[in-house]
């Protein structure tokens, strides 16, 4: 396998080998009632069976809740805040996406992680019960970012348009149903929230939400901070507010996934940093859409503890 010089394979070049409609919009199949893409449920066996490290480090995330924003984040503090570190290969390689897979020759998300050094930054999209069970026997370190329910639909719609792995999103009508019925890759959103939020008190778990990063990002760092037990000068806490804020993300190849070819990701059709705010909803969603929204919200969320701010 050739490499990028990060120890990790030239994944883009990879990419751009592969030909055209290999990744065409993958069919999605229960995994334990889970919507999973199906190269992902082809190799269920060995996510199930990964072997985390105790050190590993698993960012956990319901798409587009803010997953590249926190990799970014912890990557700045276990190179305290040193960007030339950071910048020495695109997220994917730096914290690979375990449960990813697609047709070879195209290396998995466990192919990556069985060639990165420790400690290792994991991503993930599953939910807290598909996880696999060495995570908690190894008693790792957990982030979860969630984010509320109607910026993430319209995030991840945006998302599921311009990449040509996810299924077809649509019309935003016919998504919003998709998203109250759970039928998106990696399932219900509120599954999700409420499977990790229920978890949190039962392993090393830490439940930020992106409304509080975007509303004082330098508080929601030191939290990840104090987390990771490193304790970093106000300076380079300053230094890593700025590398991590939506514009100098959007411009950084190394974060902004630029190096992903547009036979994968086609950011014509939309960037993949959009537009990074709270209460984007409210130029998508029509007052009956809200309605219907807000229902179905009141009854799925009934009971619990855990609340979200739809602006800020
Ligand atoms: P929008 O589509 O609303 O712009 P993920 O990394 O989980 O896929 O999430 C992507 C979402 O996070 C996108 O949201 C993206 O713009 C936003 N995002 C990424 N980096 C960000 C940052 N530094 N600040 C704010 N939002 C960010």
């Amino acid at each position: 396998m050739e490499t990028s010089g990060a120890g990790s394979p030239d994944y883009s070049e990879i990419l751009q080998q592969v030909p055209e409609g290999t990744f065409y919009r993958f069919q999605l199949f229960p995994v334990h009632g889970v919507p999973l893409m199906k190269p992902i449920v082809n190799c269920w066996e060995r996510i199930e069976k990964f072997q985390a490290q105790s050190d590993d480090l698993l960012i956990a995330t319901y798409p587009k809740a803010g997953t590249t924003w926190m990799q970014e984040i912890v990557d700045c503090i276990m190179n305290e805040g040193d960007v030339e570190k950071t910048g020495r290969a695109p997220t994917h390689v730096r914290s690979p996406f375990m449960e990813i897979c697609s047709p070879p020759p195209v290396p998995s998300g466990i192919d990556l992680l069985e060639i990165t050094p420790s400690p290792r930054l994991v991503k993930t999209h599953l939910p807290y019960e598909l996880v696999p069970e060495s995570f908690w026997r190894q008693k790792c370190k957990v982030i979860y970012v969630a984010r509320n329910a109607k910026d993430n639909a319209v995030s991840y719609y945006h998302f599921d348009r311009m990449n040509k792995t996810q299924p077809d999103p649509g019309t935003w009508d016919e998504y919003v149903l998709k998203f109250l019925k759970g039928k998106l890759a990696w399932g219900s959103w509120f599954s999700h929230v409420l499977g990790w939020w229920n978890a949190r008190d039962k392993h090393d778990i830490l439940y930020l939400f992106y409304e509080d990063m975007k509303e004082d990002p330098k508080r929601e760092i030191r939290k990840v901070m104090t987390f990771l037990g490193k304790d970093l000068s106000e300076d380079v806490v300053e230094k890593i507010h700025q590398h991590t804020s939506f514009t100098s993300m959007k411009e950084n190849p190394m974060a902004n996934y630029s190096t992903i070819p547009s036979n994968v990701i086609d950011q014509s059709l939309s960037p993949f940093m959009r537009k990074g705010e709270v209460g984007d909803w409210m130029n998508h969603f029509t007052e009956s859409q809200n309605k219907i929204f807000d229902e179905e919200y009141r009854k799925k969320m009934e009971g619990s503890t855990l609340t979200f701010r739809y602006k800020i």
